[in-house]
């Protein structure tokens, strides 16, 4: 395939985070996909980052659910703060590599729980200025509630809003897996998927959430990939790793 020209890279919190740890970044892993997309950025790519809560948003959420059984709007107020430690670190770890992030908190850009109630319009203009916007999944207050967006819908629907040609969902894992531990080359529909992550804490959904939203997006992004987060910049120069997902 070839290399991609716009792209929107969710980085998935079980990567950047140690899930076991609360609070605790997988500071290599980081500098890692840094590394790479800034390589990407160099080449003439245009780019939109989105990340994941791992043991910041999910154990946040997780602890409070426990503590508590449900969520109240008030409840929006420490996992945003969680959230925004971990996009904060995100940030510097994209600047060092020599990208210009922009952060936009989904709690200012959404007015609801859905991914359609958010407003895109202050990532397409720093899209334009050449800068590389940067949001995540996070919670947002509601009537009765905490709501949570989920980095990969956020992802799947700027990607497909803002056609871009590239949707990849950088992971730990290596691509999606069957139940052998092999990597799937060809997603294309649901049922297919079978192995869970034994995630411990995850408040959105795991792979197969994951999964859905990039077959959704399929329809309308040429080359969606589930990759492991050591192959992102070849999957961003259009080489065939990981997981291609697409609907048939
Ligand atoms: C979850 O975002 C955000 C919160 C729990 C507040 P994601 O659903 O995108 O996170 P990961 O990638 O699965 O960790």
């Amino acid at each position: 395939m070839e290399a991609c020209k716009l792209s929107v890279v969710k980085l998935g919190g079980a990567a950047l985070t140690f899930k076991s740890r609360r609070e605790t970044i997988d500071w290599g892993n980081l500098r890692l996909a840094a590394s790479q997309l800034s390589q990407y950025r160099g080449g003439g790519g245009l780019l939109v980052v989105v990340h994941g809560g791992g043991s910041f948003g999910h154990k946040t959420v997780v602890d409070i659910l426990k503590s508590k059984g449900s969520l109240d709007p008030g409840d929006s107020s420490v996992i945003q703060e969680s959230m925004l430690r971990l996009a904060l670190e995100v940030v510097k770890v994209l600047k060092d590599a020599g990208l210009k992030p922009t952060l936009h908190p989904p709690h200012s850009i959404c007015w609801g729980g859905s991914v359609g109630s958010c407003s895109l319009t202050v990532i397409e203009r720093d899209l334009k200025l050449g800068l590389t916007p940067v949001t995540y999944g996070d919670s947002i207050p509601e009537e009765g509630g905490s709501a949570i967006i989920s980095g990969d819908d956020l992802a799947a629907d700027i990607a497909v809003k803002l056609k871009a040609d590239c949707l990849v969902f950088a992971i730990r894992a290596p691509g999606v897996l069957d139940s052998e531990g092999r990597v799937m080359p060809l997603v294309f529909s649901l049922n297919q998927v079978k192995v869970f992550e034994s995630r411990g804490f995850d408040v959105t959904g795991g792979i197969r959430r994951k999964v859905e939203s990039a077959l959704r997006a399929s329809e309308f992004v040429g080359n969606v990939r589930i990759v492991g987060l050591e192959s992102l910049l070849e999957a961003l120069l259009g080489g065939d790793v990981g997981t291609r997902v697409k609907r048939i």
